[in-house]
C-alpha cells in the first residue's frame, strides 16, 4: 500500500540526536554495522536511532515492502508503468524459472563468443571498442576499468557521447585491424549509439577491413533492429527485454567486461550479486545492508531535508563508482509521482554526487565541512590495495577516508568562527575487504536494493524513465528543416547563433 502522510508523521515527529549523544550507547557500532559477501557497512556515523528504526520497520510493513521484494525475486510485475517485472536478478538465478534459464541459455551464447574471440575466430584481437551510452555503456565501463587493470589480453574502449572527439579519444589507441566494435543498446534505437556505430563502420574500412560489418557485435533486446541495422544474427547477444538499462551489467552488456576479465571472473561477479541478493531478500530488517542505507537515505531526505548525497571512492579503482550510480539512482528514484500516477507530495531520491577521494577532499570537501547544506557523505574504501602498489600509498588513502568521517562527524569548536567545524555531519563507510568480481558484484547489488527499497517506500516505480524521453523527441525535432520555428525564442536564437 502506498504510505500516506499520515504514515510518514510518525518520522516527522521523530527526535533527531546529535550524533555524539548517538554514540553514548557503547552498543551503536555493532548495532548498525552489517558485514556480508566480504563487505563491511557501518552506518554507526548515520543519525538514525532504534526509534528511527521501529518507525522505518512499520513504514517497511505499511509499504508492503515484503511482497515487492518478493514480486521482485519471483520476476512478477514491478514496473507497472510499462506492464513488465524487471528480471535483472534472473541474470544471478533469481526469479521466474523461464526467466532464470533463459538468462543462463544467454549467458551460455555470451561464453561462446567469449572462447570464439579467444580461439582466434575474429583474427587476431588485441581491443574492443564497446558503444553504447547510459546503462549500456556505464556499467561495463566501471566493470572494465575496476577490474582489468592487470588484465592486458584486450584494450577495453568504451564510447558513449555523441561529440566527435569522444569518438577519437575512444579509438586513439585502437588498431582498426584487431579491433572488435560491440554495439550495445537495449533498444537499438538510441540515436548517439546508433551515430558512433556508423563511424566505428566507416573508422574500420578507412582502417582497411575488408568486412567492417564482420567485426561488429550487437548486443541488445531488439535483435531484429540490430539484424536490420546490418549485423549478422550469428553476431548479437540478446538480452531480455525485462532487464533495464540501468539494471543490465549482469546481461549480455557485461560482454566487454567478460572478455577482458574472462568469463570466470564474470560469473564470479554474478555469485556475489547473487550474495547480495540473498542477503537483501532473507535478512531481518536490523541486519540487512540495503535496507538500512535505505532508511538512512530516507531519514535525511524526508526528515531533514537533505537535496543531495555524496560517494566518494576512496580507490582509484572505483573511480567510475559515482558516474554508474548517478545514473541507477536518479534515473530510477528521481520522479515526482508514484508508481500509481499519484503527485509524490514529498522528496523524492536526493541528487547523488560525488568523486574519488583523496582528490575531493581538496575541492569539495569544504562545504561538506562547514556549508550550510546538510549532505549525508559515503565513503567507499577497499581494505586491500592493489597488489602492484606500494602498501604506504593505500595505507593514507584509508587513513584519510576514515579521518575525514570522524572530521565531519566530531568537528572541532574554535573561538574563530572561520576556524570552526560544526561537526554532527553524516557518514557511511563501507569497506571491502578486496576488489574482486565477486565483491564488486554484491557491492552493485547493494546499491541497486538499496534503491528499490527506497522506491518501494517512496511508492515510485524505479524501473522506468519516461523523464528522458521528451529531450530526445524534440532533438529530433529540431534536426527537421523549419522545426524550429515552433519552437520558444530562446531555442530559436541559440539554433540560429550556432549556424545549425
Ligand atoms: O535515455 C535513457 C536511456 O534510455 C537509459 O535508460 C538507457 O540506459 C540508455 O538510454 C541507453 O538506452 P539503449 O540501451 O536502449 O541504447
Amino acid at each position: 500500500m502506498p504510505l500516506t502522510d499520515a504514515d510518514w508523521a510518525a518520522l516527522a515527529k521523530a527526535e533527531v540526536q546529535p550524533l555524539a549523544q548517538l554514540f553514548a550507547d557503547s552498543s551503536r557500532v555493532p548495532q548498525l554495522s552489517v558485514d556480508v559477501a566480504g563487505i563491511s557497512f557501518d552506518f554507526a556515523k548515520t543519525h538514525l536511532s532504534p526509534a528511527h528504526l521501529a518507525i522505518f520497520s512499520r513504514l517497511a510493513e505499511e509499504a508492503g515492502l515484503h511482497d515487492a521484494q518478493e514480486r521482485l525475486f519471483t520476476g512478477q510485475i514491478v514496473n507497472p508503468t510499462e506492464g513488465r517485472a524487471a528480471e535483472h536478478l534472473a541474470e544471478r538465478g533469481s526469479g521466474s524459472p523461464q526467466a532464470v534459464e533463459l538468462a543462463a541459455t544467454r549467458h551460455r551464447r555470451m561464453r561462446g563468443l567469449v572462447d570464439a574471440v579467444e580461439a582466434g575466430a575474429f583474427g587476431d584481437v588485441t581491443g574492443v571498442l564497446h558503444i553504447g551510452i547510459g546503462g549500456s555503456a556505464l556499467g561495463p565501463a566501471l566493470l572494465v576499468d575496476a577490474l582489468g587493470r592487470h588484465e592486458g589480453r584486450y584494450k577495453v574502449a568504451v564510447l558513449s557521447n555523441i561529440d566527435g572527439q569522444a569518438f577519437d579519444d575512444a579509438v586513439a589507441d585502437l588498431d582498426p585491424a584487431t579491433t572488435l566494435v560491440a554495439v550495445a543498446s537495449k533498444t537499438f534505437t538510441t540515436a548517439e549509439t546508433l551515430r558512433n556505430a556508423r563511424a566505428a563502420l566507416a573508422w574500420l574500412e578507412e582502417g582497411g577491413v575488408d568486412d567492417p560489418y564482420g567485426r561488429l557485435i550487437a548486443i541488445t533486446a531488439a535483435p531484429d533492429k540490430a539484424v536490420e541495422f546490418g549485423i549478422d544474427d550469428t553476431r548479437i547477444l540478446p538480452f531480455a527485454e525485462t532487464v533495464g538499462g540501468r539494471y543490465s551489467l549482469w546481461s549480455a552488456i557485461g560482454f566487454p567486461a567478460a572478455l577482458a576479465l574472462g568469463f570466470g571472473a564474470f560469473e564470479e561477479l554474478l555469485e556475489g550479486a547473487a550474495e547480495m541478493d540473498r542477503h537483501f531478500r532473507l535478512s531481518p530488517l536490523a541486519g540487512n545492508a540495503p535496507l538500512l542505507a535505505a532508511f538512512a537515505d530516507l531519514l535525511y531526505t524526508q526528515r531533514l531535508g537533505a537535496e543531495t548525497r555524496a560517494v566518494f571512492a576512496y580507490d582509484e579503482r572505483l573511480r567510475l563508482l559515482p558516474s554508474y550510480l548517478q545514473q541507477l539512482v536518479m534515473e530510477s528514484n528521481g520522479k515526482s509521482v508514484t508508481a500509481d500516477g499519484r503527485p509524490l507530495g514529498r522528496p523524492s531520491s536526493a541528487i547523488l554526487w560525488g568523486g574519488t577521494g583523496t582528490d575531493a577532499q581538496h575541492a569539495v570537501f569544504q562545504l561538506l565541512h562547514q556549508g550550510t547544506h546538510l549532505v549525508p557523505v559515503e565513503f567507499v574504501a577497499v581494505a586491500e590495495g592493489d597488489d602492484d602498489q606500494d602498501p604506504a600509498h593505500h595505507r593514507e588513502l584509508l587513513l584519510n577516508a576514515f579521518a575525514q568521517g570522524a572530521a565531519l562527524m566530531t568537528g572541532r569548536h574554535s573561538d574563530d568562527p572561520a576556524r570552526s567545524y560544526p561537526g554532527d555531519r553524516p557518514s557511511t563507510t563501507i569497506l571491502c575487504e578486496q576488489l574482486d568480481p565477486r565483491t564488486l558484484g554484491a557491492l552493485i547489488a547493494f546499491y541497486e536494493h538499496r534503491t528499490f527499497a527506497e522506491a518501494v517506500l517512496l511508492g515510485i516505480n524505479p524501473f522506468d524513465q519516461f523523464g528522458v524521453e521528451l529531450g530526445k523527441e524534440m532533438a529530433r525535432q529540431l534536426d527537421e528543416p523549419e522545426a524550429a520555428e515552433g519552437f520558444d525564442p530562446s531555442t530559436r536564437a541559440l539554433i540560429e547563433r550556432a549556424g545549425l
